[in-house]
């Protein structure tokens, strides 16, 4: 298969969207040699305390040991091949025990029991054997309490992968008076029936929120427009729908930087900095924390979204995490996450809250609106009705320094092209 053919600078082919063969490729290329990421280390504060998670086509399991560490395994035992945990999570105590036949192993891998063990006498298969331990994930590393798997033993570091984007979990934790945020453990958890290059194309695409998201940002700008002329300053979720119906001139001037490996930044444009008392004495705490300066720096830092490409989408200032796992070339499934800054006052963590229920749940009249682009979107591929897709917006326009691309439009298509140029360096 010729992937490269498949890429040209201003536009795809379709297939790469819709192929079989293409889609397993990516498992192979990407999902299973790139850092993944696995969860939040308080997803498993106990020892014991486990999360099964989806890598590429693995099965895993992200598990915190008995020495504090957070460990990362195969999902499958070593005898019969049956998996370990039928949970999404749990706690498995001081050991995982196959339900088949009660094989047993530490939350390392390695092997606690063979029961009646005199049968394997003068077989290879001694508790020595290397194929008696749980396989784990060949590398495991945390950013801020972020915790990512590669299978791959060798390739760049975990700080080397998320390069420029790691200001995601930096813009997210700097937030918290105590620097740290911890997982609400309330997962989404939606199946997109969409290619997931959809999702990471749509996330910083700034020329949609003015279409898609029209009826809901309308509608919420004339509540609050409503509430103002009553005299009553509209609660701030109001906003937080009605910046959806910024004009096409406003969303045309944020910037999106994009990085080599397909990362990106699509900068602020929501300014969620009010003053009311809640977000005062929320202020009061980081300075006390951090001094004014730093205080100021941290709550200037001009984002909206950061990708991690290929398959997570931060909303660091309102400390959303959404997480890709494909499925197949039209099934993606999505885990929608969001997370409490540890230190700060109740009333900011409903900010976050909200923004989660109205925005990125699937309940929501935003996310509703885009998941049925999507679907549309794969069918669309799928026909004999062309064979490109254009991404063709201001091609020729961006400015590249250092291999960095700067949009000189909100609009411009670059996030796609930079997205595919680090798609074509992973598959070729
Ligand atoms: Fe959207």
């Amino acid at each position: 298969m010729e992937v490269k053919s498949l890429v040209e600078p201003d536009r795809v082919h379709k297939s790469v969207y819709t192929d079989p063969a293409i889609f397993e490729r990516e498992m192979e290329r990407i999902w299973e040699r790139i850092w993944v990421y696995c969860g939040h280390e308080s997803q498993v504060p106990e020892p014991g305390d486990y999360h099964a998670v989806q890598i590429g086509r693995q099965p895993m399991i992200m598990v915190r040991q008995a020495d504090g560490r957070v460990n990362v395994l195969h999902n499958r035992c070593p005898h019969r091949g049956v998996q370990l945990v039928g949970n999404l999570k749990g706690n498995t105590g001081q050991s995982f025990v196959c339900s088949y036949h009660a094989w047993s192993f530490w939350l390392d891998g390695s092997v606690r029991a063979i029961p009646l063990a005199k049968g394997y006498e003068n077989t290879r298969l001694t508790r020595e054997n290397p194929d008696c331990q749980v396989k784990r994930a060949a590398r495991v590393d945390s950013y801020r309490g972020f915790v990512f798997a590669s299978l791959a033993a060798d390739g760049p570091s975990l700080a080397e992968f998320l390069g420029e984007a790691k200001v995601a979990f930096d813009d997210m934790c700097d937030r918290s008076p105590a620097g740290e945020v911890e997982v609400v453990p309330v997962c989404h958890r939606v199946v997109q029936h969409s290619n997931w290059k959809f999702f990471m194309e749509n996330q910083l695409d700034a020329l949609h929120p003015s279409v898609t998201h029209q009826s809901t940002g309308i509608s919420a700008a004339r509540v609050e427009k409503r509430l103002k002329a009553q005299g009553t300053t509209p609660p701030l979720y109001y906003h937080m729908l009605s910046a959806f119906a910024s004009s096409f001139e406003q969303w045309d001037a944020v910037q999106t930087i994009n990085f080599p490996r397909g990362h990106g930044i699509l900068k602020a444009y929501m300014g969620l900095r009010p003053q009311d008392p809640d977000t005062l004495a929320y202020e009061a705490l980081l300075k006390a924390a951090y001094g004014e300066q730093k205080t100021e720096e941290y709550l200037s830092r001009s984002i909206h979204h950061v990708l991690v490409y290929p398959y997570l989408s931060v909303q660091s200032p309102l400390q959303q995490l959404r997480c890709l796992r494909p499925i197949s070339p039209d099934k993606t499934l999505s885990e929608i996450w969001h997370f409490r800054l540890k230190g700060a006052p109740e009333a900011i963590y409903r900010r976050s809250l909200w923004y989660y229920n109205l925005v990125n749940s699937p309940a929501t009249m935003i996310n509703a609106d885009d998941l049925e682009n999507w679907t549309k979107g794969q069918r669309g591929l799928e026909s004999d009705g062309g064979d490109w897709v254009s991404f063709h917006r201001w091609h020729g326009d961006d400015r590249v320094e250092d291999g960095v691309t700067y949009s000189n439009h909100g609009t411009s298509e670059a996030v796609m092209r930079s997205q595919f140029q680090a798609w074509s360096t992973y598959m070729a």
